[in-house]
């Protein structure tokens, strides 16, 4: 079906080499922020699509998962990353996929959240709720503002709301410096810290 909560949506732009979300590299507030941050933190990666960021993380000294649920995207990041670091990339749907309760200390988000439909987003949240560990992290680059049309998919301050505000303290909210020419003014990097 192509529609984008169904793998074969993404599958068909990565088999075609359609993807302009892809930064091929990483964004820079991510390598700001990772050198602010202690060692050996465990990381998920959702909709990894290239994976460029595994890289970053491991060099860091964290231990990461990735998971894409199209095929040719994560054959795309386990060539991209090599057979070493690419074993750290997961063939899965993001809500299904076995992944132990309460074990990551930070998720990692760049166009997962904008790439999902909203009538996705309340799972969206429980399974990060889920997923972090008491005092863990959803951080990353957000696509903000009120179209309702998508992908990408913009998250507007009632979703904020509704959805992020009962669960996760948003830590920090900052323009993005050199933000990518997709996304524009509206990405925004932003740190959610799970509530207690
Ligand atoms: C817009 S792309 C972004 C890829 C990557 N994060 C990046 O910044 O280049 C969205 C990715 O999310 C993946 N995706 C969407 N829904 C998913 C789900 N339920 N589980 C796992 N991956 C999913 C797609 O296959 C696609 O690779």
């Amino acid at each position: 079906m192509d529609h984008p909560a169904e793998p074969q949506f993404w599958e068909q732009r990565y088999v075609a080499g359609t993807i302009p979300w892809d930064l091929g590299g990483v964004p820079p507030r991510l390598t700001e922020f990772l050198a602010t941050q202690p060692r050996d933190l465990r990381v998920l990666i959702p909709g990894c699509g290239g994976g460029h960021e595994v890289a970053v993380f491991h060099r860091a000294g964290h231990h990461v998962t990735a998971i894409d649920f199209a095929p040719a995207a994560v054959a795309q990041a386990r060539t991209n990353l090599g057979p070493e670091l690419g074993a750290h990339v997961v063939l899965g749907d993001f809500f299904a996929h076995p992944l132990a309760d309460a074990s990551f200390d930070l998720v990692y988000e760049r166009t997962f959240f904008c790439a999902i439909p909203p009538r996705l987003r309340a799972a969206y949240i429980q399974r990060m709720t889920q997923l972090l560990k008491p005092d863990g992290a959803l951080l990353g680059l957000f696509f903000l503002g009120d179209e309702r049309d998508g992908p990408p998919y913009q998250l507007n301050a009632s979703d904020h709301e509704a959805l992020f505000a009962p669960r996760f303290l948003l830590a920090n909210d900052e323009p993005v410096a050199q933000p990518f020419p997709l996304f524009g003014a509206k990405e925004r990097w932003r740190e959610y810290r799970l509530k207690r």
